[in-house]
């Protein structure tokens, strides 16, 4: 197996020397990996592309890019990786730090999962990880609340870190399948969308503890607008679950509405035609603006499809009715307690998973 460390730089002068032999000892001790690193240099005014020039010539598994300007972490990332993957052939790509903040020692560690893993985070968040103790209270306050948001957010609660910096990615099925031009981030963020991406698309997840050094040369880059940047990527990633609640919103209201202007013409047809009215609204809105990129056009196709996300609408009424019966006769569960519970819990997500994983699924990049 190929793993390639990625290291963006901007003015590691100080630090790449000493980075460069720290990682060699580590390598040596890595078998049976090739172990490759590949610097992505963001043309520092400093020189550090000189020096890593200067290690090639001793070491044949070093590589470096040079970008024409320093364009974000994220931009630099998505150069590198790309590169890792069509040059180098990686396997594995490791995401690394070039100022001893991530402990180089620590790649061993978690290499060693490369087995059974497809996604190895090393993790601040977990026992035996931390952050730099030297760090002001607002410092650690905006990195521990940081990463709290993201995961909420995100609804990733199995994951202690989602905004580290250090991780180990498969290539094969996940970053080779990843589409760079649709990267959500230039700058740090860029994280949030990887590991967004691989947790959707199943990887293997587990958290590696590691400790998060200080700075000891040169500075941090991260830049104050970075909080802003991360909640516009998640906002972003997260868009479908936002505009599926607004359209179910509508729809309720739609219900609610023409049940009111219906019931002079009798109480089963006012819900009857009120249900069904909710029920094509949903199904344009969603249609139309929701799964906007899955959209469904023909006449046939969609006759077809609005009958089937009709099935799908009776499907949650029945789970709701049932499980409603149930647990309040059973159980003696209070209604009012009941519907939300189930609506929240079972429905919607029923419904959201119906959406899209049967009426707006996504379409195999080759029928596109
Ligand atoms: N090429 C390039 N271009 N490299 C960059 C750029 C850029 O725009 N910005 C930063 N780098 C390089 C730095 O030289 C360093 O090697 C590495 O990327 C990390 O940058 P730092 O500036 O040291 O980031 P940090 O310590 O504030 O942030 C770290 O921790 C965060 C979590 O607290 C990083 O690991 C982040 O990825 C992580 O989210
Ligand atoms: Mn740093």
């Amino acid at each position: 197996m190929k793993i390639v460390v990625i290291i963006p730089t901007y003015n590691e002068k100080d630090n790449t020397p000493r980075m460069i032999e720290a990682l060699a000892r580590v390598f040596s001790d890595i078998k049976p990996h090739k172990m490759h690193l590949l610097y992505i240099d963001g043309n520092s005014p400093d020189g550090t592309a000189d020096v890593i020039r200067k290690y090639q010539k001793k070491y044949d598994w070093l590589h470096v890019i040079v970008e024409t300007k320093k364009e974000g972490l994220g931009k630099a990332y998505a150069k590198g990786m790309a590169y890792a993957m069509q040059e180098l052939r990686a396997d594995w790509l490791l995401e690394f730090d070039g100022d001893f903040q991530h402990p180089p020692e620590s790649i061993s560690e978690l290499v060693k999962y490369t087995t059974s893993y497809d996604y190895i985070l090393g993790s601040r968040y977990i026992k035996g990880g931390s952050i730099p103790k030297e760090w002001s209270l607002e410092r650690k306050l905006l990195s521990v609340l940081g990463n709290l948001v993201a995961r909420v957010l995100l609804i990733l609660p199995n994951i202690h870190d989602v905004t580290g910096g250090f991780k180990l990615s498969r290539v094969k099925g996940f970053m080779d399948q990843f589409d760079f031009d649709k990267l959500l981030s230039k700058s740090f963020a860029y994280k949030i969308h990887l590991l967004y991406y691989m947790v959707q698309k199943g990887a293997r997840v587990i958290e590696i503890p590691f400790i998060f050094g200080n700075r000891t040369s040169g500075e941090s880059k991260i830049i104050k607008n970075e909080l802003f940047e991360t909640l516009r990527v998640i906002f972003l990633l997260q868009q479908r679950i936002v505009k599926f609640g607004v359209t179910g919103f509508i729809g309720y209201l739609v219900n609610a509405i023409f049940l009111q202007l219906l019931s002079s013409s009798g109480e089963l047809l006012a819900w009857l035609v009120s249900t069904e009215l909710a029920i094509i609204s949903n199904f344009t809105i969603n249609n139309l603006w929701t799964f906007r990129s899955e959209k469904i056009s023909g006449v046939g196709k969609l006759l077809f499809k609005f009958l089937q996300f009709n099935l799908t609408s009776s499907g949650g009424l029945i789970i709701q009715s049932v499980l409603g019966f149930v647990v309040v006769t059973y159980l003696n569960v209070p209604r009012q307690l009941a519907l939300p519970i189930i609506i929240g819990f079972i429905v919607l997500p029923y419904n959201y998973f119906m959406y899209t994983k049967v009426i707006w699924k996504e379409k195999a990049p080759n029928q596109k």
